[in-house]
């Protein structure tokens, strides 16, 4: 899709499609009563009709405009007047970008980010209008023969400004929406192919194939050289599947070398069955998605790199298969981790942080500035807080505002959880140092307390995407998040 923003009249426009918001009841906004009235009040006629009232969300398609050179107006529900929330924006965005797409029109025209949004900026409208419809536009086909839908015939959008003194604000915009959108889509890509294509291997290619684009730097290390340091727990999961094991390694250098950098540390299960300690069999085909979360740190990483941002960013993705075998991990094994630390692996299936651990170890060399890591890591998660906000925990009081303050701008929200030292007496073991589950209460967070043992010497945050990374049942896809909460948080450093 092709952006643009540019300050022109609406009723001089040629267009396959005019966007415009309307309000609750039936009120246009400025740009739309300019071109009601160049068109003799077709639209207020219309509206009169009594079909749609202007709710969020709804929508009205008038696609016979006599003696105007655009050919189809859309008008998209607003509520009521000054009451317009992110969530309600969001929604407006995505009615039209469902009706866009039906309506096969090719070049459209926008005016909804006329609407007043409430503490939120132009460029943030735009840079939404441009997420939710690459979002909306969004398909997964290319494992599908035979296409079950109509090829996609929208191509350019473009969002009409009052006044030349918008265009900067605007281009930022488009510019970080693009960027963002795009890191999305990576995400997505890599996390809706299934756990026989996307194997830690490939995981790793692909990782190159995007560094290669950017301009990052993109190590891999196997499984020997996972030996040479030390990561006896990551390599305990691995060593139960055929596929081998890979820590992908993305360095994004856009400042000075003394700049200590942002190390974003991403769960890369390209399949969890569980171990022996099985999952049982119902919706485990969800659990190619247990690599959302390094997913997630390669599309950051393009964005950031697309954005150029002044910053140094390391991506870590510890990536494995966790499957039963005869070389798996057991219940009651005791492994060494690379920071020394033995862990008594009580159930199998809690494999995320076994990688995590070593990866947390190992971001110490970075001197980081901070270590943030996303995992599809408990599903108490989602019996905690759903599927609307990602889990945050941290051991830093900036860093948790600045990630609840990025979620909150992005729209990819977290809410936090503590990591009291209570919670630690859970994990307590009577063989080896720490065991790798705190029984059945506070899952997330005892899970949240197993990683911060390996994360003392920086401010870390741990972002629990279980509930958000995917959406299960008859819309099952990646999200993309929390690629938005990622890539904001560090827009935010680089001011
Ligand atoms: N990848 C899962 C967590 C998960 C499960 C995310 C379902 C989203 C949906 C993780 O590896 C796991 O299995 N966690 C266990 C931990 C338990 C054994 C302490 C869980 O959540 O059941
Ligand atoms: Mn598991
Ligand atoms: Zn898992």
């Amino acid at each position: 899709m092709d952006y643009s923003a540019k300050c022109e009249s609406l009723i001089k426009l040629s267009a396959n499609c005019a966007v415009l918001g309307f309000h609750q009841k039936r009120k246009l906004t400025a740009a739309g009563s300019g071109l009601d009235e160049h068109l003799g009040g077709l639209i207020s006629r219309l509206l009169k009709r009594d079909d749609v009232e202007g709710k969020v969300g709804d929508v009205l398609l008038i696609n016979h405009i006599p003696e105007s050179d655009i050919e189809r107006i859309l008008l998209v529900g607003l509520g009521k007047k000054g009451e317009l929330a992110p969530a309600a924006y969001r929604k407006v965005l995505a009615a039209a970008a469902k009706s866009l797409k039906d309506s096969g029109a090719k070049l459209a025209v926008s005016l909804l980010h006329e609407a007043e949004v409430e503490g939120y900026d132009l460029a943030w409208k735009i840079r939404q209008a441009v997420e939710v419809l690459e979002g909306n536009l969004y398909k997964f086909t290319r494992l599908k023969k035979e296409a079950d839908d109509k090829p996609q015939r929208l191509s350019k959008l473009q969002f009409l400004l009052d006044s030349e003194d918008q265009s900067a604000e605007a281009k930022l915009g488009i510019k970080q929406g693009l960027a963002i959108a795009n890191g999305m889509n990576i995400a997505r890509d890599l996390a809706n192919l299934p756990g026989n294509i996307c194997t830690p291997t490939y995981l790793a290619e692909q990782a190159e194939q995007v560094g290669k684009s950017r301009k990052i730097k993109v190590r891999i290390f196997d499984e020997s050289d996972l030996e040479a340091l030390s990561m006896g727990a990551f390599l305990s999961v691995s060593k139960g599947s055929e596929q081998p094991a890979r820590l992908i390694v993305m360095e994004y250098s856009g400042a000075s070398s003394k700049a200590k950098p942002f190390v974003l540390i991403g769960k890369g299960l390209t399949f969890d069955a569980g171990g022996i300690s099985l999952k049982p069999a119902a919706n485990m085909d969800e659990m190619k998605y247990d690599m959302c979360g390094g997913a997630s740190v390669i599309g950051a990483l393009s964005a950031i790199a697309e954005l150029e941002l002044p910053l140094n960013v390391v991506g870590l993705i510890p990536a494995s298969e966790n499957l039963p075998d005869g070389k798996a991990n057991k219940p009651g094994d005791i492994v060494t981790s690379m920071s020394g630390l033995t862990v008594e692996i009580l159930n199998t299936d809690a494999e995320g942080r076994l990688l995590l651990c070593d990866a947390l170890t190992y971001a110490k060399k970075y001197e980081p500035a901070a270590v943030i890591d996303v995992a599809t890591l408990t599903g108490a998660c989602i019996v905690a807080l759903g599927r609307h906000p990602s889990g945050l925990m941290s051991n830093n009081e900036g860093l948790a505002q600045a990630l609840t303050e990025a979620g909150e701008k992005a729209w990819d929200r977290v809410w936090r959880l503590p990591l009291w030292d209570e919670y630690q007496e859970q994990l307590k073991s009577k063989f080896a140092d720490l065991a790798n589950i705190g029984g059945p209460d506070g899952g997330t967070i005892t899970a949240g307390c197993f990683l911060s043992r390996f994360a003392k010497d920086y401010p870390w945050a741990h972002v629990d995407i279980a509930g958000t990374a995917w959406r299960t049942g008859n819309e099952k896809g990646a999200t993309g998040r929390p690629v938005p909460l990622l890539v904001q948080y560090l827009i935010d450093q680089a001011r």
